[in-house]
Protein backbone atom coordinates (compact mmCIF):
# COMPACT_ATOMS: atom_id res chain seq x y z
CA UNK A 1 0.00 0.00 0.00
CA UNK A 2 2.65 1.83 1.02
CA UNK A 3 2.28 6.10 2.67
CA UNK A 4 0.41 8.74 0.80
CA UNK A 5 1.69 11.15 -0.72
CA UNK A 6 0.64 14.84 -0.89
CA UNK A 7 1.81 18.25 -0.10
CA UNK A 8 -0.23 19.26 3.31
CA UNK A 9 -0.12 22.99 2.18
CA UNK A 10 -2.62 22.02 -0.53
CA UNK A 11 -5.26 20.34 1.18
CA UNK A 12 -8.33 22.09 2.18
CA UNK A 13 -7.48 21.80 5.91
CA UNK A 14 -4.44 24.06 5.67
CA UNK A 15 -6.34 26.64 3.95
CA UNK A 16 -9.25 26.63 6.63
CA UNK A 17 -6.38 26.54 9.11
CA UNK A 18 -4.72 29.57 7.04
CA UNK A 19 -7.86 31.55 7.95
CA UNK A 20 -8.33 30.85 10.91
CA UNK A 21 -5.15 31.53 11.94
CA UNK A 22 -5.51 35.42 11.31
CA UNK A 23 -8.70 35.22 13.33
CA UNK A 24 -7.36 33.53 16.40
CA UNK A 25 -3.55 35.20 16.13
CA UNK A 26 -4.20 37.64 18.31
CA UNK A 27 -6.64 35.94 21.02
CA UNK A 28 -5.28 35.80 24.52
CA UNK A 29 -5.64 32.48 26.55
CA UNK A 30 -6.46 34.48 29.15
CA UNK A 31 -9.49 34.89 27.07
CA UNK A 32 -10.28 31.84 26.05
CA UNK A 33 -10.48 30.69 29.86
CA UNK A 34 -12.05 33.47 30.76
CA UNK A 35 -15.00 32.41 28.32
CA UNK A 36 -14.99 28.98 29.34
CA UNK A 37 -15.12 27.62 32.70
CA UNK A 38 -14.49 23.98 31.64
CA UNK A 39 -11.59 24.58 29.16
CA UNK A 40 -9.10 22.49 31.58
CA UNK A 41 -11.25 19.43 31.05
CA UNK A 42 -12.20 20.03 27.68
CA UNK A 43 -8.75 20.37 26.59
CA UNK A 44 -7.49 17.26 28.82
CA UNK A 45 -7.23 13.37 27.84
CA UNK A 46 -5.86 10.69 30.77
CA UNK A 47 -4.58 7.68 29.92
CA UNK A 48 -3.45 5.63 32.51
CA UNK A 49 -1.81 7.28 34.92
CA UNK A 50 -1.10 10.23 32.71
CA UNK A 51 -3.14 13.58 32.59
CA UNK A 52 -2.73 15.32 29.65
CA UNK A 53 -3.50 19.34 29.70
CA UNK A 54 -3.69 21.02 26.74
CA UNK A 55 -5.49 23.68 27.70
CA UNK A 56 -2.77 26.08 27.81
CA UNK A 57 -2.10 26.24 24.12
CA UNK A 58 -3.68 28.78 21.68
CA UNK A 59 -6.43 26.43 20.41
CA UNK A 60 -9.88 26.61 20.62
CA UNK A 61 -12.56 23.51 19.26
CA UNK A 62 -12.42 24.88 15.60
CA UNK A 63 -9.09 25.22 15.50
CA UNK A 64 -8.24 20.82 16.66
CA UNK A 65 -11.53 20.74 14.36
CA UNK A 66 -9.58 22.02 11.19
CA UNK A 67 -6.58 20.06 12.39
CA UNK A 68 -8.33 16.59 13.32
CA UNK A 69 -9.60 17.54 9.56
CA UNK A 70 -5.73 17.76 8.28
CA UNK A 71 -5.10 14.51 9.53
CA UNK A 72 -8.20 12.78 8.42
CA UNK A 73 -7.33 13.73 4.42
CA UNK A 74 -3.80 12.93 4.83
CA UNK A 75 -5.09 9.21 5.72
CA UNK A 76 -3.47 9.38 9.28
CA UNK A 77 -5.42 5.88 10.27
CA UNK A 78 -3.76 4.30 7.37
CA UNK A 79 -0.40 5.37 8.16
CA UNK A 80 -0.56 3.73 11.72
CA UNK A 81 -1.97 1.11 10.16
CA UNK A 82 1.00 0.44 8.06
CA UNK A 83 3.47 1.41 10.73
CA UNK A 84 2.06 -1.25 13.24
CA UNK A 85 1.55 -3.93 10.43
CA UNK A 86 4.96 -3.52 9.46
CA UNK A 87 4.95 -2.32 6.32
CA UNK A 88 8.04 -0.47 5.11
CA UNK A 89 7.36 2.63 5.55
CA UNK A 90 11.41 3.30 5.80
CA UNK A 91 11.01 3.81 2.08
CA UNK A 92 14.61 5.30 1.43
CA UNK A 93 15.83 2.37 3.20
CA UNK A 94 13.52 -0.31 2.81
CA UNK A 95 12.74 -1.22 5.78
CA UNK A 96 9.68 -1.91 7.96
CA UNK A 97 9.71 0.27 11.38
CA UNK A 98 8.66 -1.88 14.36
CA UNK A 99 9.79 -0.59 17.29
CA UNK A 100 6.85 -1.38 18.48
CA UNK A 101 7.13 -5.07 18.12
CA UNK A 102 9.92 -4.99 20.48
CA UNK A 103 7.32 -3.93 23.84
CA UNK A 104 4.05 -6.25 22.07
CA UNK A 105 2.29 -7.95 24.73
CA UNK A 106 -0.03 -9.74 22.12
CA UNK A 107 0.25 -12.60 20.71
CA UNK A 108 -0.81 -11.56 17.13
CA UNK A 109 1.81 -12.27 14.51
CA UNK A 110 3.57 -9.47 13.26
CA UNK A 111 5.61 -10.68 10.06
CA UNK A 112 8.65 -9.31 8.11
CA UNK A 113 9.36 -10.65 4.60
CA UNK A 114 7.57 -13.15 5.14
CA UNK A 115 8.58 -14.58 8.83
CA UNK A 116 6.97 -13.79 11.88
CA UNK A 117 9.63 -11.74 14.38
CA UNK A 118 7.78 -12.34 17.71
CA UNK A 119 9.93 -15.47 18.34
CA UNK A 120 13.18 -14.08 17.99
CA UNK A 121 11.96 -10.97 20.30
CA UNK A 122 11.14 -13.44 22.88
CA UNK A 123 14.32 -15.41 22.34
CA UNK A 124 16.10 -12.34 22.68
CA UNK A 125 14.36 -10.98 25.35
CA UNK A 126 15.05 -14.21 27.15
CA UNK A 127 18.84 -14.71 26.81
CA UNK A 128 18.73 -10.78 27.84
CA UNK A 129 17.18 -11.71 31.20
CA UNK A 130 19.13 -15.40 32.14
CA UNK A 131 22.44 -12.89 31.49
CA UNK A 132 21.66 -10.08 34.10
CA UNK A 133 20.17 -12.14 36.24
CA UNK A 134 23.48 -13.80 36.06
CA UNK A 135 25.84 -10.89 36.27
CA UNK A 136 23.28 -9.04 39.08
CA UNK A 137 23.23 -12.10 41.42
CA UNK A 138 27.22 -12.28 40.87
CA UNK A 139 27.22 -15.71 38.97
CA UNK A 140 28.70 -14.65 35.90
CA UNK A 141 32.66 -14.10 37.09
CA UNK A 142 35.50 -12.30 35.53
CA UNK A 143 39.00 -13.85 34.87
CA UNK A 144 39.85 -13.82 38.15
CA UNK A 145 36.85 -15.52 39.06
CA UNK A 146 35.21 -12.16 40.95
CA UNK A 147 31.95 -10.61 40.50
CA UNK A 148 31.15 -7.70 38.48
CA UNK A 149 30.98 -4.40 39.97
CA UNK A 150 30.73 -1.98 36.51
CA UNK A 151 29.39 -1.96 33.65
CA UNK A 152 30.07 0.10 30.66
CA UNK A 153 28.48 0.56 27.54
CA UNK A 154 30.32 1.84 24.46
CA UNK A 155 28.04 3.13 21.69
CA UNK A 156 26.76 6.26 20.16
CA UNK A 157 23.63 8.38 19.11
CA UNK A 158 20.45 5.89 19.70
CA UNK A 159 22.99 3.00 21.08
CA UNK A 160 23.70 5.33 24.02
CA UNK A 161 21.39 8.22 24.46
CA UNK A 162 18.48 6.17 25.13
CA UNK A 163 19.89 3.46 27.80
CA UNK A 164 21.66 6.66 28.94
CA UNK A 165 18.60 8.77 29.72
CA UNK A 166 16.35 5.35 30.79
CA UNK A 167 19.30 4.47 33.28
CA UNK A 168 19.61 7.97 34.80
CA UNK A 169 15.84 8.52 34.75
CA UNK A 170 15.33 5.14 36.81
CA UNK A 171 17.91 5.68 39.41
CA UNK A 172 15.89 4.78 42.05
CA UNK A 173 15.18 1.83 41.25
CA UNK A 174 19.14 0.82 40.05
CA UNK A 175 20.91 -2.28 42.22
CA UNK A 176 24.24 -2.39 43.19
CA UNK A 177 25.62 -2.07 38.99
CA UNK A 178 27.79 0.77 38.58
CA UNK A 179 27.23 1.82 35.06
CA UNK A 180 28.99 4.18 32.65
CA UNK A 181 28.68 5.24 28.96
CA UNK A 182 31.09 5.70 27.06
CA UNK A 183 30.40 7.54 23.50
CA UNK A 184 32.43 10.41 22.14
CA UNK A 185 35.33 9.64 20.24
CA UNK A 186 37.31 12.23 22.13
CA UNK A 187 39.92 9.97 24.21
CA UNK A 188 39.92 12.47 27.06
CA UNK A 189 36.24 11.32 27.89
CA UNK A 190 36.94 7.36 27.25
CA UNK A 191 40.20 7.22 29.79
CA UNK A 192 38.63 9.67 32.58
CA UNK A 193 36.25 6.48 32.60
CA UNK A 194 38.67 3.94 32.27
CA UNK A 195 40.36 5.63 35.62
CA UNK A 196 37.04 4.70 37.55
CA UNK A 197 37.26 0.90 36.22
CA UNK A 198 39.25 -2.34 37.28
CA UNK A 199 39.49 -4.95 34.43
CA UNK A 200 38.87 -7.68 36.34
CA UNK A 201 35.60 -6.53 37.28
CA UNK A 202 33.68 -4.67 34.25
CA UNK A 203 31.50 -5.81 31.52
CA UNK A 204 31.87 -4.07 28.52
CA UNK A 205 28.96 -4.05 26.39
CA UNK A 206 29.85 -2.87 22.92
CA UNK A 207 26.22 -1.75 20.95
CA UNK A 208 26.54 -0.51 17.63
CA UNK A 209 23.54 -1.84 15.39
CA UNK A 210 25.84 -1.08 12.24
CA UNK A 211 29.42 -2.13 13.90
CA UNK A 212 30.80 0.09 11.64
CA UNK A 213 30.55 3.60 13.58
CA UNK A 214 34.28 5.05 13.76
CA UNK A 215 33.36 6.58 17.71
CA UNK A 216 32.07 2.93 19.18
CA UNK A 217 35.16 0.54 17.02
CA UNK A 218 37.45 3.05 18.10
CA UNK A 219 36.22 3.09 21.63
CA UNK A 220 36.06 -0.55 22.04
CA UNK A 221 39.22 -1.12 20.46
CA UNK A 222 41.01 1.43 22.87
CA UNK A 223 39.17 -0.28 25.61
CA UNK A 224 40.00 -4.00 24.46
CA UNK A 225 43.72 -2.58 24.50
CA UNK A 226 43.58 -1.58 28.25
CA UNK A 227 41.88 -4.41 29.10
CA UNK A 228 44.60 -6.69 27.65
CA UNK A 229 47.39 -4.75 29.50
CA UNK A 230 46.16 -7.60 32.14
CA UNK A 231 43.95 -9.90 31.28
CA UNK A 232 44.14 -12.64 28.18
CA UNK A 233 42.68 -13.07 24.70
CA UNK A 234 40.45 -15.77 26.26
CA UNK A 235 39.51 -13.11 28.99
CA UNK A 236 37.90 -11.37 26.55
CA UNK A 237 34.09 -13.88 26.58
CA UNK A 238 33.66 -13.07 30.27
CA UNK A 239 34.13 -9.24 29.55
CA UNK A 240 32.70 -8.17 26.56
CA UNK A 241 29.45 -8.47 24.99
CA UNK A 242 28.00 -6.86 21.69
CA UNK A 243 24.81 -5.80 20.64
CA UNK A 244 24.31 -5.86 16.14
CA UNK A 245 23.08 -6.51 13.36
CA UNK A 246 26.35 -6.94 11.87
CA UNK A 247 27.49 -10.66 13.35
CA UNK A 248 30.63 -11.48 11.27
CA UNK A 249 32.06 -7.57 12.25
CA UNK A 250 31.34 -8.47 15.56
CA UNK A 251 33.27 -11.76 15.48
CA UNK A 252 36.26 -10.42 14.09
CA UNK A 253 36.25 -7.74 16.45
CA UNK A 254 37.01 -10.99 18.81
CA UNK A 255 33.69 -11.76 20.31
CA UNK A 256 32.33 -14.75 20.50
CA UNK A 257 29.39 -15.96 19.30
CA UNK A 258 27.33 -16.59 22.69
CA UNK A 259 28.24 -13.13 23.78
CA UNK A 260 26.04 -11.69 20.92
CA UNK A 261 22.39 -10.08 21.30
CA UNK A 262 20.87 -9.67 18.19
CA UNK A 263 19.52 -6.80 16.49
CA UNK A 264 17.49 -6.18 13.96
CA UNK A 265 17.05 -3.95 10.49
CA UNK A 266 13.38 -2.41 11.23
CA UNK A 267 14.76 -1.14 14.45
CA UNK A 268 15.49 2.20 13.88
CA UNK A 269 18.84 3.21 16.59
CA UNK A 270 16.96 6.15 18.14
CA UNK A 271 13.97 3.76 18.91
CA UNK A 272 16.16 1.14 19.88
CA UNK A 273 16.49 1.21 23.80
CA UNK A 274 13.69 -1.62 23.81
CA UNK A 275 15.46 -4.08 22.04
CA UNK A 276 18.88 -5.88 23.77
CA UNK A 277 20.22 -2.31 23.10
CA UNK A 278 18.87 -1.89 26.10
CA UNK A 279 20.98 -4.79 27.74
CA UNK A 280 22.83 -2.03 30.45
CA UNK A 281 18.94 -0.56 31.36
CA UNK A 282 18.54 -4.45 32.14
CA UNK A 283 21.18 -4.64 34.09
CA UNK A 284 21.05 -1.81 36.06
CA UNK A 285 17.56 -2.18 36.92
CA UNK A 286 16.82 -5.73 36.35
CA UNK A 287 15.00 -7.45 34.14
CA UNK A 288 11.25 -7.18 35.93
CA UNK A 289 11.73 -3.49 35.97
CA UNK A 290 13.15 -3.52 32.12
CA UNK A 291 9.69 -5.47 31.27
CA UNK A 292 7.86 -2.75 32.56
CA UNK A 293 9.35 -0.27 30.80
CA UNK A 294 7.94 -2.18 27.87
CA UNK A 295 4.58 -2.71 29.44
CA UNK A 296 3.92 0.91 30.06
CA UNK A 297 5.27 2.01 26.12
CA UNK A 298 2.77 -0.94 24.62
CA UNK A 299 -0.07 0.61 26.46
CA UNK A 300 0.82 4.05 24.68
CA UNK A 301 1.12 1.88 21.79
CA UNK A 302 -2.33 0.62 22.13
CA UNK A 303 -4.00 4.24 22.86
CA UNK A 304 -2.32 5.88 20.14
CA UNK A 305 -3.42 2.81 17.61
CA UNK A 306 -6.99 2.47 19.20
CA UNK A 307 -8.39 5.71 20.50
CA UNK A 308 -10.31 7.74 18.04
CA UNK A 309 -8.20 10.97 17.00
CA UNK A 310 -10.01 13.67 19.37
CA UNK A 311 -9.37 12.06 22.34
CA UNK A 312 -5.83 10.40 21.01
CA UNK A 313 -2.86 12.16 23.44
CA UNK A 314 0.39 11.62 21.24
CA UNK A 315 -1.97 12.98 17.86
CA UNK A 316 -3.22 15.73 19.78
CA UNK A 317 -0.02 16.92 20.96
CA UNK A 318 1.66 16.43 17.19
CA UNK A 319 -1.07 18.02 15.74
CA UNK A 320 -0.84 21.58 18.04
CA UNK A 321 2.74 21.28 17.44
CA UNK A 322 1.88 21.38 13.86
CA UNK A 323 -0.54 24.14 14.46
CA UNK A 324 2.80 26.28 15.77
CA UNK A 325 5.31 25.26 13.58
CA UNK A 326 3.32 25.79 10.50
CA UNK A 327 1.47 28.57 11.13
CA UNK A 328 2.58 30.42 14.59
CA UNK A 329 6.08 29.80 12.76
CA UNK A 330 7.89 28.49 15.95
CA UNK A 331 11.19 26.69 15.78
CA UNK A 332 12.03 25.74 19.07
CA UNK A 333 10.06 23.65 21.51
CA UNK A 334 10.98 22.93 24.89
CA UNK A 335 11.25 20.31 26.90
CA UNK A 336 11.13 21.16 30.88
CA UNK A 337 10.28 17.68 33.68
CA UNK A 338 9.73 18.58 36.90
CA UNK A 339 12.35 16.31 38.13
CA UNK A 340 15.71 15.83 38.29
CA UNK A 341 15.82 12.27 37.34
CA UNK A 342 14.74 13.33 33.52
CA UNK A 343 18.12 15.23 33.18
CA UNK A 344 18.30 13.28 30.26
CA UNK A 345 15.31 13.69 28.31
CA UNK A 346 16.11 16.56 26.48
CA UNK A 347 19.32 15.24 25.09
CA UNK A 348 17.31 11.92 24.53
CA UNK A 349 14.72 13.56 22.31
CA UNK A 350 16.93 15.59 20.90
CA UNK A 351 18.01 12.81 18.54
CA UNK A 352 15.30 11.08 18.02
CA UNK A 353 13.03 14.69 16.47
CA UNK A 354 15.63 16.23 14.81
CA UNK A 355 17.16 13.24 13.39
CA UNK A 356 13.82 11.78 12.41
CA UNK A 357 12.16 15.17 11.04
CA UNK A 358 14.68 17.64 10.54
CA UNK A 359 14.01 16.70 6.98
CA UNK A 360 13.35 18.78 3.58
CA UNK A 361 12.53 16.57 0.87
CA UNK A 362 9.01 15.15 0.75
CA UNK A 363 7.86 11.44 -0.19
CA UNK A 364 7.95 12.66 -4.08
CA UNK A 365 11.64 13.51 -3.63
CA UNK A 366 10.69 17.37 -4.00
CA UNK A 367 12.25 19.59 -1.57
CA UNK A 368 9.74 21.64 0.03
CA UNK A 369 8.52 24.93 1.01
CA UNK A 370 7.09 24.57 4.28
CA UNK A 371 8.23 24.30 8.12
CA UNK A 372 9.17 20.24 9.25
CA UNK A 373 11.30 19.48 12.50
CA UNK A 374 11.55 21.58 15.34
CA UNK A 375 14.64 22.43 17.18
CA UNK A 376 14.17 20.59 20.61
CA UNK A 377 15.79 21.91 23.75
CA UNK A 378 15.27 21.84 27.42
CA UNK A 379 16.25 21.28 31.22
CA UNK A 380 14.69 20.31 34.55
CA UNK A 381 13.09 22.80 36.13
CA UNK A 382 13.57 24.18 38.66
CA UNK A 383 16.91 24.57 37.55
CA UNK A 384 15.64 25.93 33.98
CA UNK A 385 13.63 29.13 36.01
CA UNK A 386 16.97 29.87 36.84
CA UNK A 387 18.57 30.19 33.85
CA UNK A 388 16.31 30.55 30.79
CA UNK A 389 13.03 31.18 31.29
CA UNK A 390 13.47 34.86 31.23
CA UNK A 391 13.39 34.26 27.58
CA UNK A 392 10.39 32.47 27.30
CA UNK A 393 8.66 34.88 29.86
CA UNK A 394 10.00 37.77 28.53
CA UNK A 395 11.57 37.67 25.04
CA UNK A 396 10.61 37.91 21.77
CA UNK A 397 10.21 34.49 20.60
CA UNK A 398 7.38 32.15 20.81
CA UNK A 399 8.08 28.84 22.52
CA UNK A 400 5.67 25.94 23.30
CA UNK A 401 6.99 24.38 26.15
CA UNK A 402 6.07 20.53 27.67
CA UNK A 403 6.25 20.28 31.31
CA UNK A 404 6.40 17.13 32.80
CA UNK A 405 5.78 16.95 36.68
CA UNK A 406 4.89 14.00 38.67
CA UNK A 407 1.89 13.61 41.62
CA UNK A 408 4.28 11.92 44.25
CA UNK A 409 7.69 11.63 44.48
CA UNK A 410 9.85 9.03 44.96
CA UNK A 411 12.03 9.59 47.99
CA UNK A 412 8.63 11.52 49.74
CA UNK A 413 10.42 14.46 51.01
CA UNK A 414 7.23 15.91 50.76
CA UNK A 415 8.14 19.52 51.50
CA UNK A 416 10.29 19.68 48.59
CA UNK A 417 7.79 18.55 46.00
CA UNK A 418 5.13 20.35 46.99
CA UNK A 419 7.38 23.22 46.49
CA UNK A 420 8.24 21.98 43.16
CA UNK A 421 5.10 21.34 42.00
CA UNK A 422 4.15 24.67 42.90
CA UNK A 423 6.68 26.17 40.73
CA UNK A 424 5.69 23.39 37.89
CA UNK A 425 1.94 25.12 38.19
CA UNK A 426 3.30 28.87 38.36
CA UNK A 427 5.18 28.85 35.58
CA UNK A 428 2.62 27.29 33.09
CA UNK A 429 0.38 30.10 34.65
CA UNK A 430 2.61 33.01 34.58
CA UNK A 431 3.31 31.99 31.03
CA UNK A 432 -0.04 31.65 29.90
CA UNK A 433 -1.74 34.60 31.86
CA UNK A 434 1.41 37.00 32.28
CA UNK A 435 1.09 40.29 34.44
CA UNK A 436 -0.80 43.39 32.47
CA UNK A 437 0.13 46.97 32.66
CA UNK A 438 -2.42 47.86 35.41
CA UNK A 439 -1.62 44.48 37.13
CA UNK A 440 2.28 45.58 37.12
CA UNK A 441 1.30 49.17 38.34
CA UNK A 442 -0.70 47.95 41.38
CA UNK A 443 1.82 46.14 42.64
CA UNK A 444 4.75 49.01 42.06
CA UNK A 445 2.40 50.68 44.00
CA UNK A 446 2.27 47.90 47.13
CA UNK A 447 5.73 47.72 47.15
CA UNK A 448 5.76 51.61 47.62
CA UNK A 449 8.39 51.34 45.19
CA UNK A 450 6.88 55.31 43.85
CA UNK A 451 9.85 57.02 42.76
CA UNK A 452 10.61 54.83 39.76
CA UNK A 453 7.17 53.45 39.13
CA UNK A 454 7.25 55.38 35.46
CA UNK A 455 10.67 53.98 34.07
CA UNK A 456 10.43 50.51 35.78
CA UNK A 457 6.24 49.83 34.45
CA UNK A 458 6.67 48.30 31.44
CA UNK A 459 9.74 46.34 32.72
CA UNK A 460 7.53 44.59 35.16
CA UNK A 461 4.80 43.71 32.54
CA UNK A 462 4.36 40.01 30.89
CA UNK A 463 2.38 39.46 27.71
CA UNK A 464 1.36 36.08 28.96
CA UNK A 465 -0.14 34.31 25.91
CA UNK A 466 2.78 31.63 25.68
CA UNK A 467 1.36 28.26 24.95
CA UNK A 468 2.49 25.21 26.96
CA UNK A 469 1.05 21.53 27.38
CA UNK A 470 1.03 19.95 30.97
CA UNK A 471 2.10 15.99 31.74
CA UNK A 472 1.09 15.34 34.71
CA UNK A 473 1.99 11.34 35.83
CA UNK A 474 1.29 9.63 39.08
CA UNK A 475 4.86 8.54 39.82
CA UNK A 476 8.03 8.00 38.21
CA UNK A 477 7.80 4.34 37.28
CA UNK A 478 9.67 2.28 34.80
CA UNK A 479 6.14 1.89 33.07
CA UNK A 480 5.26 5.27 33.03
CA UNK A 481 8.27 6.16 31.58
CA UNK A 482 8.00 3.65 28.59
CA UNK A 483 4.71 5.15 28.12
CA UNK A 484 6.03 8.63 27.95
CA UNK A 485 8.71 7.80 25.71
CA UNK A 486 6.24 5.99 23.20
CA UNK A 487 4.34 9.49 23.80
CA UNK A 488 7.03 11.08 21.98
CA UNK A 489 7.57 8.36 19.17
CA UNK A 490 4.24 8.65 18.02
CA UNK A 491 4.44 12.38 17.82
CA UNK A 492 7.42 11.95 15.26
CA UNK A 493 5.58 9.39 13.26
CA UNK A 494 2.83 11.73 13.42
CA UNK A 495 4.40 14.89 12.62
CA UNK A 496 6.35 13.38 9.48
CA UNK A 497 3.28 11.59 7.99
CA UNK A 498 1.68 15.21 7.77
CA UNK A 499 5.04 16.75 6.46
CA UNK A 500 5.01 13.99 4.18
CA UNK A 501 8.53 13.22 4.95
CA UNK A 502 10.80 10.19 5.68
CA UNK A 503 11.21 10.01 9.22
CA UNK A 504 13.23 6.78 10.13
CA UNK A 505 16.41 7.51 7.51
CA UNK A 506 19.12 9.92 8.55
CA UNK A 507 21.71 10.54 5.56
CA UNK A 508 22.16 14.34 6.50
CA UNK A 509 24.58 13.02 9.23
CA UNK A 510 26.60 10.91 6.50
CA UNK A 511 28.43 13.94 4.64
CA UNK A 512 30.22 14.87 7.81
CA UNK A 513 31.30 11.46 8.32
CA UNK A 514 32.84 11.01 5.05
CA UNK A 515 34.75 14.05 5.25
CA UNK A 516 36.05 13.37 8.82
CA UNK A 517 37.22 10.14 7.16
CA UNK A 518 39.20 12.03 4.62
CA UNK A 519 40.22 14.57 6.52
CA UNK A 520 41.49 12.21 9.57
CA UNK A 521 45.43 11.57 8.99
CA UNK A 522 46.46 8.39 10.42
CA UNK A 523 48.86 8.69 13.74
O1 LIG B 1 25.18 9.04 13.03
C1 LIG B 1 23.88 8.76 13.33
C2 LIG B 1 23.66 7.31 13.63
O2 LIG B 1 23.58 6.58 12.46
C3 LIG B 1 22.40 7.17 14.46
O3 LIG B 1 21.26 7.13 13.73
C4 LIG B 1 22.69 5.94 15.26
O4 LIG B 1 21.86 5.91 16.37
C5 LIG B 1 24.14 6.15 15.59
O5 LIG B 1 24.68 6.74 14.43
C6 LIG B 1 24.91 4.93 15.98
O6 LIG B 1 24.87 3.92 15.02
P1 LIG B 1 25.31 2.45 15.34
O7 LIG B 1 24.38 1.89 16.35
O8 LIG B 1 25.21 1.71 14.03
O9 LIG B 1 26.72 2.46 15.85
Amino acid sequence: MGLKNYNPTHTKAWQKLTDHFSEINNVHLKHLFGNDKNRKEKFSISVGDFEFDFSKNRITEQTLAYLIDLSNEVDLKSAIDAYFSGEKINVTEQRAVLHTALRNQSKENIVVDGVNILPEISETLAKMESFSEKVISGNWKGYTNKKITDIVNIGIGGSDLGPDMVVEALAYYKNHLNTHFVSNIDGDHTQEILKKLNPETTLFIIVSKTFTTQETLTNATTIKKWFLQTAKESDISKHFVAVSTNLTAVQNFGISKNNIFPMWDWVGGRFSLWSAVGLSINLAIGFKNFKNLLVGAYEMDMHFKNTPFTENAPVISSLIGIWYTNFFNTETEVILPYTQYLTKLAPYLQQAIMESNGKSVDRNGHKIDYQTGNIIWGSTGTNAQHAFMQLLHQGTKLIPADFIGFKESLCGNEEHHAKLMANFYAQTQALAEGKTIEEAHLDLKIQGNFENLENLLPYKVFDGNKPSTTILIKKLTPKNLGCLIAYYEHKIFVQGIIWNIYSYDQFGVELGKELAQKIYKKV
